[in-house]
């Protein structure tokens, strides 16, 4: 290990990677094997605010563990220490409020693979740090894989360099249709409704226009979401000069409720879509999830999502800039 830290351990998790010389996710374990004090976690936590924000951007990821963090009310005051911010979640995932700062994770079926994305990445206001906490372990899969995701900009210039640009020039436009709460025809996600916490139209409009949205409402009393221009890349801040991947076109294109074109209509090639979810596979890094464990994920470099799992799986989620 390249620092010395003696407040904490550092450790080794499966799946562990080196990127680009830093090791993801950093494991910090407590300096004695038997840590059960939740207090001087949360004061070692306090005094040591601006080394673990570094090291969050160096590392991208830090995983806490084997500090037997017990429930959403530790989770939330680990959360608290930092004095972060907190970000509200806006988006189609469906999420039950927990304790104060605390959310459930994607409530989506668990069968489903929840795709990479950087959170909340087509609106403005979008949280710096996603931090999970797992209380409950899955039995098998439901693994968090988060991607480097400059990574994916490296690869994709290498094999594509004139779509990338082309794309880079033209900016991206994505569509999103929300049906009805009302319509029992789909089991899929929540109604727009509940995605902009209203029923009255003209107030869903609002709050989408200050998102940077536009809407077209469906003679099924569905809605069709329009975001665009959105970039393809973006550098931050701190970050080394990295272009992020940050959109969603592997996620959103071509599917039967969501697409992504370039902002004045040409469509994105087929194989470059196909190749970029391959690369993005290739890049990814999970570990097994423990009880107990906090990750802090850095939002603005990392993508991450959830693999398909067997019940019972709880994984809570707090958002922050
Ligand atoms: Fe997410």
């Amino acid at each position: 290990m390249e620092f010395k830290c003696d407040v904490f351990k550092v450790g080794n998790c499966d799946g562990q990677k080196i990127v680009d010389g830093e090791t993801i996710p950093l494991v910090l374990n407590p300096p004695e094997p038997e840590f059960t004090d939740i207090e001087s976690l949360l004061s070692t936590l306090k005094k040591n605010k601006g080394w673990f924000e570094d090291m969050l951007i160096k590392n991208s990821a830090i995983l806490l563990r084997g500090f037997g963090v017990k429930n959403a009310e530790e989770f939330n005051e680990i959360v608290d220490a930092f004095g972060w911010g907190d970000i509200r979640y806006v988006g189609p995932a469906p999420r039950t409020h927990v304790h104060k700062r605390i959310w459930t994770a994607n409530e989506g079926p668990l069968s489903e693979f929840i795709y990479y994305h950087h959170e909340m990445v087509l609106i403005k206001e979008y949280p710096t740090k996603v931090i999970l906490f797992c209380e409950v372990p899955p039995p098998e899969g439901g693994h968090t894989p988060f991607v480097p995701s400059f990574r994916v900009t490296e690869r994709m210039i290498e094999e594509f360099p004139s779509a990338v640009e082309e794309l880079e020039q033209k900016g991206l436009r994505y569509t999103f249709t929300a049906l009805s709460k009302d319509d029992t025809s789909s089991m899929r996600g929540r109604g727009w409704q509940d995605a902009f916490g209203t029923s009255d139209k003209d107030e869903a409009e609002r709050r989408a226009k200050a998102l940077g949205m536009d809407m077209e409402w469906l003679p099924n009393g569905g809605v069709k979401t329009i975001l665009g221009a959105r970039y393809l890349t973006k550098v931050f801040d701190g970050r080394r000069g990295r272009k992020m991947w940050f959109n969603t076109v592997v996620g959103m294109h071509g599917k039967e409720y969501s697409s992504a074109t370039m902002a004045d209509g040409t469509e994105i090639p087929e194989n470059v879509v196909q190749r970029c979810e391959e690369i993005i596979e290739e890049e990814s890094i999970q570990f097994n999830w423990e009880k107990g464990d906090v990750l802090f994920l850095d939002n603005l470099a990392l993508l991450h999502g959830r693999r398909p799992s067997l019940p019972p799986r709880r994984v809570l989620v707090a958002t922050c800039n």
